[in-house]
């Protein structure tokens, strides 16, 4: 999101009285070169909305997955408030992630050039093989994260995900991504896998598209027996 429409956004919502939940857990990872981004809350035109942000983060998808991780910033009264709160639901972060977490923060920078290379060479893949498997489908550019949206050109994304589901690749419906009805076009892939593995996923999503549930390419293929590819 472009700086000056986070200012924007936070006026309208923050100036409403609304509280702003910016989800910035991919933020950081860019294809191509590693980005420094900014807090949500430093875009805040009006020093006193800051109060209204809470920016979410995580170390899952910059560092690693498998580390359970991740923050709230907010105003000290609303984090006092949050902190107050999380006593009920858990008893807290384990030590051992923790201090993962703090061997990995010590080493941030490092981690976030390896990673963003990792990716944009899996990313640079996924696009490949789209383009070899599915070239119909139009994948929408992307600068980061660790997913891309594609369009399928038909409202097929949950007759698709069925379909995947029955070749034992799980890839979540478009839909599931936002409110209902929407995103039925469109599938999100994540290039977090792989090289390989997002190479052999995508010719059982292409069979699980031609063998029936794209209906423009509705009972060309037979799906063969694929068993490793999970996106
Ligand atoms: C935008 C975004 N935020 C947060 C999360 C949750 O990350 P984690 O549970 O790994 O901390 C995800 C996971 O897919 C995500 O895509």
């Amino acid at each position: 999101m472009p700086d000056g429409l986070k200012s924007r956004l936070i006026t309208a919502l923050a100036g409403s009285g609304a509280y702003v939940i910016a989800d910035e857990t991919t933020a950081e990872l860019a294809l191509g070169e590693p980005r420094r981004i900014a807090p949500f809350a430093a875009h805040a035109e009006q020093e006193h909305h800051q109060d209204a942000i809470l920016t979410v983060g995580s170390l899952g998808k910059t560092v690693w997955g498998g580390l359970r991780v991740g923050w709230i910033r907010a105003a000290p009264e609303l984090i006092g408030r949050l902190e107050a709160s999380r006593r009920i639901g858990d008893l807290g972060t384990g030590v051992w992630e923790q201090v993962l977490a703090l061997h990995a923060l010590e080493q941030y920078d490092g981690i976030l050039a390896e990673r963003t290379q990792q990716l944009t060479s899996r990313h640079r893949a996924l696009v490949a093989g789209l383009a070899e498997h599915l070239p119909e489908w139009r994948p929408s550019p992307a600068v980061g994260g660790v997913c891309v949206w594609v369009d399928i050109g038909e409202r097929a994304s949950s007759r698709l995900s069925r379909a995947a589901a029955e070749l034992d690749l799980h890839l979540p419906p478009g839909p599931r991504f936002g409110s209902p009805g929407t995103f039925e076009r469109f599938v999100r892939l994540p290039f977090s896998a792989p090289e390989a593995t997002l190479d052999k996923a995508l010719q059982r999503l292409a069979q699980a598209w031609n063998g029936g549930a794209g209906s423009a390419g509705a009972g060309r293929a037979a799906p063969a027996a694929f068993t490793e590819a999970v996106i």
